[in-house]
């Protein structure tokens, strides 16, 4: 039995089970626990992407009620962090699966804050989203001296109007339900010519959308993302 078990914060990437990084698998091979956020249905991304690893080991899923209301997330995670807690006690290192990076809007952040300063903690970084969006539509997310900010949809108007007056690269994440609301500012703001959207990016159902009219203006999937970029790096 290892006294001083770790806990591992393992990127598992956008979807695609191929960019998993080398360290990520070493990782996962090695650990008895893996734990993953999970919907009360039962789905589960993080470990769909990295399923074919975990056979053989126990699995501790973090179900989160429900995505809008702080107070149920934050039970989920409290409870999760005491059964993980037991593992890492009892010896057992345990890696929590995390979609994309697991530091970049990463649930596994919310983890580290309740178990990091009673564990050993090492990450794993993963490929984000904004990165595999860029690179499934091959276009240039920032050169040279451009600035890019990432920004989630959930976020008022006036800081979404001012991050597209003021970035030559953005990457709006979250779109789901205001995707009509997004659609709305990037005309406001004159950058509907600069704007991509991808769903699924990595995933079997990706698709990328280059042309501003062609997107949809009603609520849309989760996995997505906008990204605006300048007419040069088109
Ligand atoms: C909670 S954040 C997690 C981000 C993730 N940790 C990362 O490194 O990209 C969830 C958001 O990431 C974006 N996202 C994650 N995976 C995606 C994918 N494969 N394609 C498009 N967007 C994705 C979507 O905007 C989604 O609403």
């Amino acid at each position: 039995m290892n006294a001083t078990a770790t806990l591992y914060g393992v990127g598992v990437g956008p979807g695609d089970p191929e960019l998993l990084t080398l360290k990520a698998v070493r990782i996962l091979q090695r650990v008895p626990v893996v734990a993953y956020p999970a919907t009360p249905q039962g789905s589960a991304q993080a470990r769909d992407i990295a399923a074919e690893w975990l056979a053989g080991k126990r699995e501790i899923p973090i179900t989160m009620p429900c995505m809008l209301d702080r107070g149920p997330v934050n039970q989920g995670y409290d409870e999760a962090a005491i059964a993980i807690a037991a593992e890492l006690a009892a010896g057992h290192d345990v890696a929590i699966l995390c979609e994309g990076d697991p530091l970049f809007y990463g649930s596994f952040s919310y983890l580290l804050q309740r178990l990091g300063e009673r564990f050993p903690c090492v990450v794993i970084p993963g490929v984000n989203s904004v990165s595999a969006a860029a690179a499934a539509a091959a276009t240039p997310l920032i050169t040279g001296e451009q600035r890019l900010t990432v920004i989630p949809a959930t976020v008022g108007d006036e800081a979404l109007r001012q991050t597209l007056l003021n970035n030559d690269s953005v990457a709006i994440l979250k779109p789901g339900r205001h995707r009509p609301r997004l659609l709305e500012l990037l005309r406001e703001t004159g950058r509907t010519a600069d704007t991509l959207y991808i769903e699924q990016a990595s995933r079997p159902g990706q698709r990328i959308i280059q042309r501003f009219e062609d997107i949809p203006a009603t609520p849309g999937p989760y996995f997505a993302l906008f990204l605006i970029v300048r007419p040069e790096n088109r």
